[in-house]
């Protein structure tokens, strides 16, 4: 079958499954009924399409986030902060060794533009990559329709503290979503707040776990303060976090309900590191050389704490600053 390729982007026709094709220098992306397969020079390699549309989506949506996104052990993207490193076998030391391993930069609006029209076009009408598996239909089988709306939503961003005057971001009470079934137990009193009087418009409070318990996305964390560098990015996770995260700077996980189970490897070799089993009031620094994916048996609330500094990447990577936050 021939088609014609539309520069950078993807072929215009779709293939026998009704998917158009992509490519990205010589990377090559397909999709059938139940699989992304993707190619480059030296091999190839296959994804279930629910997993690979689930990271696609997260690496879309967090603007390929800090440091390296691992689609799962093989293929992933390294942000450089204005370009961004397509990559395959490279966090793995058996691909390294065998000389499988292949990476090609990209300016970060090109890789973003194939990305989203290769999202659109393979997110089926039944399925949601934001949603929890219970809460969402297939996303297999032959080309049927399309989910822009909830492939298109966006982090919720403070531009202060949530509660102050000018805060910005829709409260999800407001916007009228429910109380998801796992969070039915969540009180929803706002605090009292009791400020001297002539601070009334400076001391503000509001139930970060009644806004929590309305999300209605999974492993998509929202900025809900900022404060200089300092980022709250609180989140409600359930099942499988859709990407292997590895870090390039230290972040810092607050559990604040529930249970989640983090396998935590190298970055660069994918050796197993640790399996931590953070429950409800659990600290944890994730240090700045791992990759960490996150199980949650329910759904569950997480604050992610990070500092996006952007003179953290060199510090760790130049061996500056230790990848931990305390010695031991
Ligand atoms: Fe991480």
């Amino acid at each position: 079958m021939t088609t014609e390729t539309l520069p950078e982007i993807g072929s215009i026709e779709p293939n026998r499954h009704g998917y158009r094709s992509f490519a990205l220098g010589r990377f090559t992306f397909e999709r059938d009924e139940y699989f992304a397969h993707i190619t480059w020079p030296q091999g190839r390699h296959l994804m279930p399409v629910d997993a690979f549309l689930k990271a696609l989506q997260r690496d879309i949506a967090w603007g390929f986030f800090y440091g390296i996104v691992n689609f799962d052990g093989v293929v992933g993207t390294i942000n450089h902060y204005g370009t961004v490193d397509l990559f395959a076998g490279r966090f793995s030391d058996h691909y390294r060794r065998a000389g499988l391993d292949y990476s090609e930069n990209f300016k970060t609006p090109l890789i973003q533009r194939v990305f989203e029209a290769m999202l659109e076009d393979w997110t089926n009408s039944t399925f949601d990559p934001f949603a929890s598996p219970a809460e969402t239909g297939s996303a297999f089988g032959p080309k049927n329709g399309s989910n822009k709306r909830a492939i298109t939503r966006h982090r919720v961003t403070a531009k202060r503290m949530i509660g102050c005057p000018g805060d910005e971001p829709r409260r999800s009470d407001e916007a009228g979503f429910p109380i998801n079934r796992h969070f039915r137990d969540v009180r929803q009193d706002e605090p009292e707040v009791k400020a001297e009087p002539g601070f009334e418009d400076q001391v503000v409070a509001f139930n970060l776990f009644a806004y929590l318990s309305r999300s209605d996305v999974t492993w998509n964390p929202s900025v809900v303060s900022v404060c200089k560098a300092s980022l709250y990015c609180p989140t409600t996770e359930e099942y499988i976090l859709p990407v292997i995260h590895g870090n390039d700077r230290v972040e810092w996980f607050v559990q604040l309900s529930d249970e989640i189970h983090w396998e935590v490897e190298d970055r660069d070799t994918g050796a197993v590191r640790a399996r931590v089993v953070m429950k409800a009031g659990d600290v944890a620094a994730m240090p700045a050389d791992i990759r960490h994916r996150g199980f949650s048996p329910k759904r569950s609330m997480l604050l992610v704490w990070e500092n996006a500094s952007p003179d953290l990447p060199a510090l760790y990577a130049s061996g500056k600053m230790p990848p931990t936050p305390v010695q031991f």
